[in-house]
């Protein structure tokens, strides 16, 4: 052969490896409303940046006639690209090849782009579509999950990982995105579980359907195992992008800060009237968020799980900063075992990644009940409590309203190391509210009055000292539990100021192999 005929070969081989199990099959991918792993990965890196590794790997597999079986590259297209210019490793199974399913040689694809990821600190996007274990590799495809599984552990907290999910993920595979960090579902043609609907069947005697068992809507409001669902790929992959804007590209460094257009002194006169005259009525807080962030423009994860906590990413004065804020709006903005554990995590990630967190606070309490306690709310509102008192990142807490008992403490309050702790003149902060605190002081007292109206002038009584002694930020601001009371519609300039200043923060917890947190 001529080096010109060589370099054709080698021009044909590229082709037919890109076109993965074939036109066929391609189409029949698209059929279903899905891309191809190659389009995704266009799609998702910035254009012409993509470097592909490992196109001719070609599975071993003798089994049950897998010799005459092979495609070049596989059941998975890896390599490295930029997204807004910044590194990324990726892999993206094609489900063209043998259903994406996992063979021993697919594994060794994902697990190198996972071990250059982590060689250089770059983040690492996993795009899932696929049957599963290749079935005629048995033991050999078991130990390529378990590879990967191990990455994923040791990635965690080191770069972030990010997973689509844009198709099947079934079986232990499910393992894989559920150790990352984020996971996108699209909605309709996604799902996730470890038994299918035909085990389901067969043991328990359910019927399910695969959508009814782990599809996206399933894991972003019931399971809480997927962080985003998006109508289709297109928005999925946007998302990644955008996602990818908020963090940096791994645990030593910061987040990229953009140029701010939002003046930083904005003051929102709509946050000096927000907070309802009578203390049981709600309002919104994506209201207060929207109006104190840069451009009002926030990125919510887990938005339709444990709505009575709202937790997301969003920029003050172009810095990447973690949101956690109570919901009056939904369960009074109660804590909850799933509320605790969305924040406990999001809170975490943020702290391993550098992220200072903002914490806006109106809690009125745990969520009391059988129901919760037998659930084990103690030990996952113990997560919150935590993960806050563990992060070293700066944190910046900002109460509205309630800020009740345990709940007070758990979020970010001074003692877990709250750097800066603003009240609005609104704030109560206290053990409990007045009606709870004059039923457990002075119930007796009041019930011996044998006239009702007498009771109630009592009660009335007892409960405005109560208010005034307690539920007020001053009380708190009197042991310096909080550093300043503060003007609402003042609030975005205070937390960028606070923010400011915690620049060159630097606070180390005490070395250990790892901690014990409450699982
Ligand atoms: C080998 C597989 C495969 C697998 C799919 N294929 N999954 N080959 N091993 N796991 C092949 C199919 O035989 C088919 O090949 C092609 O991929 C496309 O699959 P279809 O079934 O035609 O596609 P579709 O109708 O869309 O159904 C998709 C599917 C189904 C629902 C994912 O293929 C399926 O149920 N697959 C098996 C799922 C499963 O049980 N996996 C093992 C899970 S246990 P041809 O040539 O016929 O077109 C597991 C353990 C991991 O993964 C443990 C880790 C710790």
């Amino acid at each position: 052969m001529s080096q010109l005929e060589k370099v054709k070969e080698l021009i044909e081989l590229r082709e037919k490896a890109r076109l993965g199990g074939g036109q066929k099959r391609i189409d029949g991918q698209h059929a279903k409303g899905k891309y191809t792993a190659r389009e995704r990965i266009a799609i998702l890196l910035d254009e012409g940046s993509f470097e592909e590794f490992d196109m001719f790997v070609e599975h071993r597999c003798t089994n049950f006639g897998m010799e005459k079986t092979k495609f070049l590259g596989d059941g998975v297209v890896t390599g490295c690209g930029t997204i807004g210019g910044r590194l990324v490793y990726i892999f993206a199974q094609d489900f063209t090849v043998i259903g994406g399913s996992l063979s021993e040689t697919l594994a060794m694809k994902i697990c190198k782009v996972m071990d250059m990821a982590m060689k250089v600190g770059a983040p690492c996007i996993g795009i899932n579509d696929s049957g599963g274990a290749r079935i005629q590799e048995g033991v050999n495809a078991l130990a390529g999950y378990a590879e990967i599984f191990q990455r994923n552990i040791l990635s965690s907290g080191v770069i972030p990982q990010i997973s689509g999910i844009f198709g099947p993920c079934a079986g232990g595979a499910v393992y894989s995105p559920a150790l990352t960090d984020f996971n996108i579902m699209t909605e309709g043609t996604s799902y996730m579980f470890l038994t299918g609907p035909k085990v389901v069947k067969t043991v328990t005697g359910e019927d399910v359907t695969q959508e009814e068992l782990g599809g996206a809507s399933v894991h972003t409001t019931k399971s809480g195992v997927a962080h985003f669902s998006v109508e289709n790929e297109d928005d999925g992959l946007a998302l990644i992008r955008n996602l990818m804007s908020f963090l940096p590209s791994n645990n030593k460094e910061e987040a990229p800060r953009v140029e701010c257009t939002d003046p930083i002194a904005r003051m929102d006169d709509l946050l000096n009237e927000i907070i309802p005259d009578n203390p049981n009525k709600a309002y919104d807080m994506y209201e207060v968020i929207g109006a104190v962030i840069d451009n009002g423009e926030f990125l919510e994860v887990h938005s339709a799980y444990a709505k009575n906590i709202i937790i997301g990413f969003a920029r003050f004065n172009g810095q990447s900063v973690g949101i956690v804020a109570n919901q009056p709006k939904y369960m009074a903005g109660v804590l909850d075992i799933n509320a605790s554990r969305k924040a406990a995590r999001f809170v975490r990630f943020c702290d391993a990644f550098n992220i200072p967190l903002v914490t806006l606070v109106d809690v009125p309490g745990f969520l009391p009940g059988t129901g919760q306690e037998y659930g084990g709310v103690i030990v996952h509102g113990a997560k919150l409590l935590y993960a806050y008192g563990e992060a070293t990142v700066p944190k910046v807490t900002v109460t509205l309203r309630k800020s009740y008992g345990g709940s007070h403490i758990v979020m970010s309050c001074k003692q877990l190391r709250g750097d800066i702790n603003y009240a609005w003149p609104t704030a109560e902060i206290a053990v409990m509210g007045a009606d709870g605190a004059v039923e457990v002081l002075y119930a007796k007292e009041i019930a011996a009055d044998p006239d009702p109206v007498k009771q109630a002038e009592a009660a009335a009584a007892k409960k405005e000292e109560y208010n005034k002694l307690f539920c007020n930020p001053y009380n708190a601001a009197r042991y310096g539990y909080i550093d300043d009371v503060i003007e609402p519609r003042n609030t975005r300039f205070r937390v960028i100021r606070a923010l400011e200043q915690l620049r060159t923060k630097n606070q180390v917890n005490p070395a250990k192999k790892h901690d014990n947190l409450p699982l």
